[in-house]
C-alpha cells in the first residue's frame, strides 16, 4: 500500500460526496455544461435532435453519435478540434420506434451503424460556453462504413481478403471504438474493442473458423446486422471479422484523409493506446485487452520519432510485446516473435491473443486504460474487475489464477497497477511494479476487500476504467462500475471521476455522473482551463423529458484558472 501525504494536498478542489441522482456534480468553485449530445448536428444539413424520435437515417451520419467514450482535443491552426469515439449503440434509445429497438430494415441497420464510430468536430468558446462549430471544415463522421486502409504486418494476408477487397488492405468501418490515444505528430488513435458483437451467421449450422472462439465471435450478433448486411454475416463473409480488432489512426486536421488500421499494434479487444517515447525517441504504445484473463501489451517502433520527420511507418514497423508480472514486484516484456510463438509475423498480428498465450503472459483482471505520467517514467493500467475468475473467459483462454497484480480471487472492485521501466526507459525489457490502489469498501469489509490504505469511506469507488494524466502529473480516474449504492457497493454512489496524486497515493472524488451512466473520456482545452468529460449510457440525462443522450460536458473553474 502507498504512504499517505503528510503535508498539504495537491488537490485544487474540495472533494465531493457520493451521489445517487440523475445529474452531474462538481466541487464548489467549478461549473459544468453539456457541449455535445447524441443527435446534435455537426452540419447544417442534419435535422435538429427530436426529443421523442431522436434523429433520422440521413441525419445520423451528419450528427454527433451515441455513447461517447475516449477523446482527444487537438489544437489545429489555432482552432480547437475534438476527436471522440462513439463506442456502441443503445438500440432501444436509438431506434425508439421499434419494439426493444430491434432493427427491422436495412435503414434501421444503417442508422445504428452511423450512430457509432468516431466524430471529429471543431468547438469554440463563446458567451454560452463551449459549443460545436457547425459546418467547420474539420467536422467529420466516421462510421461502420467509412473506407479505411489496412497497414502493417497483417495487411494483405489471406485471412483479411474478402470478395469486396481481394487485396486485404481496404476495409470499411471501425467498430466499438472504446478508448483512445494521440501521437506526438498530432493524429488520433481510436481503439476497436468488442468488435465481435457485430458479426453473426444467417446459417445456423455454420462452423466458425479457427480462432473465432477465442475472440468471442459467435453465430448470433448483438445488432442483427447480418440479417440486412451480408458483410456482417460470417457464413457469407467469414474473413470480415479478421479486419476488425485493431487500433485505427485518424488525422483530425484533414477531414478527407483515409483512416489507417495499424495491425502492428495487435488484434484484440483494444481499450486505449497510450503513446510515449523511449529514451532514444522510439515510439512506445501501451495497450490493454479488456477481457477477463487477457493481457497487457506494449509496442515499440523500430524507427525513431523526430519532429517534422517522416512518421508514416512508425506504427507499422516495430515489435509487439506482452507483459509478464512476477510475484517479487518485477516484470518483463515478452517479445511476440515468430521464434517465441511458433506463428508467422502476420498471424501474430491476427491471432494476437493466441500468440500471447504461447509465450506465457500474465492473465489480467480486464485491462482497461493505460496512462503514462508525463513527469516521470511510470505507467498505470486500470484493471477494472474480475467477477468470475472460476470460469474460463474464452475458448482457448488461459487459466486465471489470483496472482501478481491480480491478487483477489473474486474481484468486484478492481485495482490500478503501476510499473516503472528499468533505466527510466519505456523501451526497456524489465520493470518494477506495484499496486497504486486496490479499490474496496472499508465500511463493508475488513479484509483485502476493504481496499488499500488510500481507499477511505470518503473516496470509495469501484471498477476504475478511464484514466488520463494532466500536465501537472495528477491522475484522473473514471469509473464504470456498479452504481446500485447497495451491499458491497454501499456508499460509493454513482460512477464518478476521481483525482489521484501519484506521489502520495491520495485519491479525491472530483465529479459524480448521473445514475446509470459511466464516466468515460477526458481531454483538455489548449489553455487547460476546461476539462471535457464523457457521460456514456445515461438513463435520464441531460433532459429528463427527452430520450437519454450520451454527452460530452465541459468543466471549468468559475475563477477561470487552469484545471489540469
Ligand atoms: Fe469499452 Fe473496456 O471499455
Ligand atoms: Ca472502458
Ligand atoms: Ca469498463
Ligand atoms: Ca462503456
Amino acid at each position: 500500500s502507498t504512504a499517505l501525504a503528510q503535508g498539504a494536498s495537491r488537490f485544487a478542489f474540495t472533494p465531493i460526496a457520493a451521489q445517487t441522482d440523475f445529474t452531474v456534480h462538481v466541487p464548489d468553485g467549478y461549473e459544468w455544461k453539456t457541449v455535445a449530445s447524441w443527435g446534435d448536428p455537426l452540419f447544417s444539413d442534419a435535422p435538429a435532435f427530436d426529443p421523442v424520435t431522436g434523429t433520422t437515417v440521413e441525419g445520423q451520419a451528419r450528427a454527433f453519435g451515441e455513447n461517447t467514450d475516449g477523446m482527444e482535443l487537438f489544437s489545429i491552426d489555432g482552432r480547437e478540434v475534438i476527436a471522440v469515439n462513439h463506442e456502441y449503440a443503445n438500440l432501444d434509445i436509438n431506434l425508439p420506434q421499434n419494439d426493444e429497438g430491434a432493427p427491422v430494415s436495412a435503414d434501421d441497420v444503417r442508422k445504428i451503424q452511423d450512430a457509432q464510430g468516431v466524430a471529429v468536430f471543431e468547438v469554440t468558446e463563446g458567451e454560452n460556453g463551449w459549443e460545436i462549430v457547425i459546418d467547420s471544415p474539420y467536422n467529420r463522421r466516421i462510421t461502420h462504413n467509412t473506407p479505411m486502409r489496412i497497414a502493417g504486418p497483417a495487411a494483405g494476408h489471406d485471412l483479411l481478403k474478402t470478395e469486396a477487397d481481394p487485396t486485404g488492405t481496404e476495409a470499411l468501418g471501425t467498430f466499438n471504438n472504446c478508448g483512445a490515444g494521440r501521437t506526438p505528430w498530432g493524429t488520433y488513435l481510436t481503439c476497436e474493442e468488442n468488435f465481435n458483437g457485430y458479426f453473426g451467421s444467417t446459417e445456423p449450422a455454420f462452423e466458425r473458423p479457427e480462432g473465432f472462439a477465442r475472440y468471442g465471435i459467435e453465430l448470433e450478433s448483438g445488432y442483427d446486422y447480418e440479417k440486412f448486411d451480408p458483410r456482417f454475416d460470417i457464413s457469407k463473409t467469414p474473413n470480415e471479422p479478421n479486419r476488425a480488432g485493431y487500433v485505427v489512426e485518424i488525422d483530425p486536421a484533414d477531414a478527407s484523409s483515409t483512416p489507417v488500421k495499424r495491425t502492428a499494434l495487435g488484434r484484440f479487444k483494444h481499450e486505449n493506446a497510450e503513446v510515449t517515447l523511449a529514451a532514444d525517441n522510439r515510439v512506445v504504445v501501451y495497450l490493454g485487452d479488456d477481457e477477463r484473463g487477457e493481457f497487457l501489451y506494449r509496442y515499440v517502433s523500430n524507427g525513431t520519432y523526430e519532429e517534422g520527420g517522416d512518421t508514416s511507418t512508425l506504427l507499422d514497423d516495430g515489435q509487439l510485446y506482452v507483459a509478464k508480472f512476477h510475484e517479487d514486484g518485477t516484470g518483463e516484456w515478452l517479445a511476440l516473435t515468430p521464434e517465441a510463438t511458433g506463428m508467422d509475423r502476420a498471424m501474430i498480428h491476427i491471432h494476437t491473443r493466441q500468440a500471447a498465450s504461447a509465450v506465457g503472459a500474465t492473465t489480467m483482471d480486464r485491462p482497461e486504460w493505460v496512462a503514462v505520467n508525463p513527469l516521470k517514467a511510470e505507467a498505470y493500467c486500470a484493471l477494472t474487475n474480475n467477477k468470475n475468475r472460476a470460469v474460463k473467459p474464452n475458448a482457448g483462454g488461459d487459466e486465471t489464477p489470483a496472482t501478481g497484480p491480480n491478487p483477489r480471487a473474486e474481484n468486484n472492485y478492481g485495482q490500478i497497477v503501476r510499473w516503472r521501466p528499468a533505466g527510466e526507459d519505456h523501451a526497456a525489457d524489465g520493470f518494477d511494479w506495484d499496486l497504486y490502489v486496490m479499490a474496496g469498501n472499508p465500511e463493508v469489509h475488513d479484509d483485502a476487500y476493504a481496499g488499500s490504505g488510500n481507499v477511505t469511506p470518503g473516496n470509495m469507488f469501484n471498477s476504475p476504467d478511464g484514466m488520463k494524466f494532466d500536465s501537472q502529473g495528477m491522475l484522473w480516474i473514471q469509473t464504470d462500475g456498479d452504481d446500485s449504492n447497495e451491499d458491497d457497493f454501499a456508499g460509493m454512489g454513482n460512477n464518478q471521476m476521481l483525482c489521484g496524486d501519484p506521489e502520495t497515493g491520495e485519491i479525491a472524488r472530483f465529479m459524480t455522473g448521473p445514475n446509470g451512466a459511466e464516466v468515460t473520456g477526458a481531454t483538455f482545452s489548449t489553455d487547460r482551463k476546461t476539462m471535457f468529460v464523457g457521460i456514456q449510457h445515461p438513463m435520464n440525462f441531460p433532459d429528463a423529458d427527452a430520450l437519454p443522450r450520451s454527452s460530452i460536458i465541459a468543466i471549468r473553474r468559475t475563477d477561470g484558472a487552469v484545471i489540469g
